[in-house]
């Protein structure tokens, strides 16, 4: 009697301790994930079982790969041995486990399955770092922001000057998230001059970034944090209510460099932009770490994505 009792209780119990405790791996079910794939979001979805020693295995390294990319793209898994997920696992085609699938826009874009064997924290991070659409325009010269500003005139436009050389993933995180309503750009600015010769700022602000909003033909400087919440609050604001989404945004002190036409209407290469060149892939320490249970391992340098422009 005793011994059929714990079986009964075992599945739950084991479920329960798949990652370890802390862990930011969102434990989703059917309606989760619909939820999930609302959001225009890159996100990652872990098919798993309990019983599974692979997912075991992965578990902790999944979960360091979450902490890594936090809050820029969410990790989620789904424990296909619940009864009530069974019916999303077989839609999604999931034949064993793991399966480790990745969602480049909800369900608006098709997903891709992660192929390898190597399941570390360090190949997920970059598996999605690299997999987030990119939607940004690159701009090189300041007479081409405007040419940009004037195309397409009824979005809202968002223009970062950035002293990054490549576009930051936070960046193309909400070019990705805003892809149908805003249109995004990207410039170099080491030491604020771009923004100077584009009325925002005095210039010479080294190596900080500036958020330009242009709406309705003028542009402002964005005066709030530089991170993925208060942007897109300030994002969905910019889209549903411009009046108080432009107190948030402050204009230079005359009329912002807008309609005048330059001579040569030279196209911007649209060159796809070659994403921050991946380190080479690092065998990760993977410390043994119980099954569940325990502490989220810490990401190394440099798989954490800077929730920060
Ligand atoms: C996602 O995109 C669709 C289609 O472009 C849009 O209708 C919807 O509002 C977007 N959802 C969110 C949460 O932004």
């Amino acid at each position: 009697m005793h011994a059929s009792l714990l079986l009964l209780l075992l599945p739950s119990l084991v479920s329960a301790a798949i990652f370890p405790s802390g862990s930011k791996v969102k434990m989703i079910d059917h309606s989760g994930f619909t939820k999930a794939m609302k959001q225009n979001e890159t996100s990652i979805v872990a098919f798993v079982a309990p019983w599974c020693g692979y997912c075991q295995r992965m578990a902790p390294e999944y979960s360091k790969a979450a902490q890594g990319l936090d809050p820029l793209v969410p990790l989620y898994a789904v424990d296909c041995d619940e009864e009530k997920n069974k019916r999303l696992c077989g839609e999604q085609g999931v034949k064993g486990f793991p399966t480790v699938k990745l969602f480049p826009r909800g369900s608006q874009l098709p997903p891709q399955t992660f192929e390898s064997n190597d399941r570390t924290a360090s190949n997920f991070f970059y598996w999605a770092s690299k997999k987030v659409p990119n939607n940004v325009k690159k701009i090189t010269d300041v007479e081409d922001v405007d040419v940009w500003v004037s195309k397409n005139s009824k979005k809202p436009k968002a223009l970062l000057l950035t002293p990054d050389k490549s576009t930051p993933l936070l960046w193309k995180v909400l070019s990705n998230k805003y892809r149908d309503s805003i249109a995004f750009g990207a410039m170099k600015d080491k030491n604020g001059k771009a923004a100077g010769a584009l009325g925002f700022g005095k210039g010479g602000k080294e190596g900080k970034s500036v958020v330009v909003v242009y709406e309705g033909g003028k542009g402002g400087v964005y005066q709030g944090k530089l991170k993925k919440e208060p942007l897109s609050k300030f994002f969905d604001s910019l889209l549903s209510d411009v009046e108080s989404a432009s107190t948030l945004l402050s204009y230079p002190p005359s009329p912002s460099p807008s309609s005048s036409k330059p001579e040569a209407q030279t196209e911007v290469p649209s060159e796809p932009e070659t994403a921050a060149d991946p380190e080479p892939l690092k065998e990760s320490v993977v410390e043994s770490v119980g099954e569940g249970e325990g502490e989220v391992p810490e990401p190394e340098a440099g798989q954490r994505a800077k929730d920060e422009l």
